[in-house]
């Protein structure tokens, strides 16, 4: 019922990387918390990611997106409720509902925004209200802010601008770093460093390491990554200015996550070698 009516509903954007990711996020629920993000995704979304699975033979990409969206989940909740930030700023939400899970979890009142290119926010608005009957989804768990972040670069749009009462925000970047060249990237988080008060979330892939996923991937699909420039040795990322604007800065690769997961979780660990999987860090910067 819920897939016929977002099948129905679909139109023409480009939300083949939205789905991927929201479907994947609910692979291990134990791991991600997540088992909602799904109802989002059509059944052509459901057979384009499990075609890109078999085709690049990468059967560990579920495991890395839960175990990824299980830890900003626990990184994001446990930041909003031990500090004083007055915001959740997630941008690139496309289809996830992380931050409808954060907000379940957290006891304060905050500001949330989902963020995204105008087309991905509505196809996100219309499935959200597809499925809003059949769950308990609280119809204001979010406000929707349309954003191209690369545009707002070219046209120098302060973020902000974007959201003028937010003073202490948290940002959340998933998956979005592979989409924006190195350039862009940097000037996003040179946006979140002006604000006096702030944390950040995000994850990138690191070039440095070896990994036979990575490069049949990057052999195989030239879009992959390269288009946006998006892949960064650990030294290109502006990491010194990480440094310079956050009292506290920690990178965890993703085995690491996935081990941090497992263990709290009962799981048993998959991410062991990394030829078997995109190599990805994840920065939380506060
Ligand atoms: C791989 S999806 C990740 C979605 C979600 N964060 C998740 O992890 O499930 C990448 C998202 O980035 C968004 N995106 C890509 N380029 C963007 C841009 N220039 N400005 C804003 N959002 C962008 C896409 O529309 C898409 O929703």
């Amino acid at each position: 019922m819920i897939r016929n009516s977002i099948d129905e509903e679909t139109t023409n954007v480009n939300i083949h990387s939205a789905e991927m990711t929201a479907l994947l996020r609910c692979s291990y629920p134990n791991m991600s918390h997540d088992s909602i993000s799904k109802c989002l995704v059509s059944s052509d979304g459901v057979n384009n990611t499990y075609q890109f699975i078999k085709h690049f033979n990468y059967p560990l990409l579920g495991r890395v997106i839960s175990a990824r969206a299980g830890f900003l989940l626990n990184e994001s909740v446990r930041l909003l409720q031990a500090r004083q930030y007055d915001s959740c700023i997630s941008i690139g939400s496309g289809l996830s509902m992380l931050t409808y899970l954060i907000s379940n979890k957290i006891t304060r009142e905050i500001a949330i925004f989902d963020c995204d290119v105008d087309e991905m926010l509505s196809e996100r608005q219309k499935r959200i209200s597809s499925v809003e009957s059949l769950t308990n989804f609280k119809p204001q768990f979010s406000q929707n802010c349309s954003i191209n972040i690369i545009d707002a670069y070219k046209k120098g749009t302060m973020l902000n601008e974007l959201f003028p009462e937010i003073k202490k925000p948290l940002f959340i970047l998933e998956g979005i770093s592979y989409f924006l060249p190195k350039t862009v990237f940097s000037w996003l988080l040179d946006q979140i460093f002006h604000y006096d008060s702030k944390a950040v979330i995000f994850d990138y892939c690191h070039s440095a390491e070896n990994s036979q996923c990575l490069d049949r991937l990057l052999n195989t699909l030239p879009d992959f990554l390269c288009k946006g420039d998006a892949i960064y040795p650990s030294t290109s990322l502006p990491i010194n200015r990480l440094y310079q604007n956050f009292n506290q800065v920690k990178t965890y690769a993703m085995d690491e996550v996935d081990i941090i997961l497992s263990e709290k979780n009962n799981e048993t660990i998959l991410l062991r070698d990394q030829n078997n999987y995109v190599p990805t860090k994840i920065v939380v910067a506060e």
